[in-house]
């Protein structure tokens, strides 16, 4: 169905590999479309409550943009360019299902903002993070000057963007860009394990919880305005009157979306 990804639903968990591990993966057009093309069925599939995305091969995540189709953009066609990779972006930071990255190797540029607009990452113990766009004369144009900066600091930031250095997996759990290091046989073992949990829990209250926390880094909404709705919506939600009651019952709650 995909030329550039691999998917695989079990378990509610939808797994998305981008497959080009002979280019690090690098985001192509291609790349971009049927990232786009995912997101439909992320969101308009009842089946899926949570995603991972990763990249094949040992060696990448996602290695950036592909330069290849760098070389010859004018201003005008980078602007586009640039828009595009954060329209995609925007559309998995706003899912209301959790998507993780399961950051296998080198996340470079492009790879790097595709993770950091995941909702949370967990990292395999060689992976690499880093924006190096400085070295070709560019600057992140996927939303990395400002995730990064969100996820570790204005100063830690500013450092990566402006050296083009990389940091190791173990330095970004440090800094809180990753959640866990595990070895890189366990990785996926380990992001499913962290999304099984995440998937027996209310699907309507977790969309809302990502929806809210967003919000702090939204100048247009007012985080604790949506919080009051969003707390609101859920007493009409039929999960919330299972889990309410199953508590006070003193048995399992049975969670179906609705
Ligand atoms: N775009 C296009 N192709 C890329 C790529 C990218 N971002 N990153 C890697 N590749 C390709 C290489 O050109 C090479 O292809 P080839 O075998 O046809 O020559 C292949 O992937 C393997 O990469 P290679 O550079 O040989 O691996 P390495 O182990 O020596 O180095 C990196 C790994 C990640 C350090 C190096 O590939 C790199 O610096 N990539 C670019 C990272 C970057 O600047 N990203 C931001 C882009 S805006």
């Amino acid at each position: 169905m995909y030329q550039t990804l691999l998917t695989s639903l079990e378990n509610n968990i939808y797994t998305v590999t981008i497959n080009r591990p002979d280019k690090l993966n690098a985001l192509n057009k291609t790349v971009f479309d049927e990232l786009d093309t995912v997101m439909d069925v992320v969101y308009t599939n009842d089946e899926i409550r949570s995603v991972i995305i990763t990249g094949a091969g040992q060696k990448a995540f996602v290695a950036g943009a592909d330069i290849s189709e760098l070389n010859g953009l004018n201003k005008e066609q980078a602007m586009a360019l640039s828009q595009r990779g954060q329209n995609i972006y925007f559309r998995i930071e706003n899912s209301p299902k959790p998507i993780v990255a399961a950051v296998n190797g080198f996340a470079l540029g492009g790879g790097c903002e595709l993770a950091m607009a995941c909702h949370f990452r967990i990292a395999s113990d060689n992976a690499k993070f880093g924006q190096p766009e400085v070295n070709l004369g560019l600057i992140p144009g996927y939303g990395g000057t400002q995730r990064l900066t969100q996820l570790i600091g204005k100063g830690r930031a500013i450092e990566l963007l402006v050296s083009a250095n990389m940091i190791d997996a173990n330095t970004a759990l440090h800094y809180g860009l990753v959640n866990y290091v595990v070895p890189p046989g366990d990785l996926l073992a380990k992001t499913k394990s962290v999304l099984d949990i995440i998937n027996s829990k209310a699907p309507i209250a977790v969309g809302h919880c990502i929806t809210s926390a967003n919000c702090v880094f939204d100048m247009q909404k007012d985080g604790y305005v949506t919080e009051v709705i969003l707390f609101g919506e859920c007493f009409a939600s039929e999960d919330r009157n299972e889990g309410t009651t199953a508590f006070l019952e003193k048995r399992k709650a049975n969670f179906r979306g609705k």
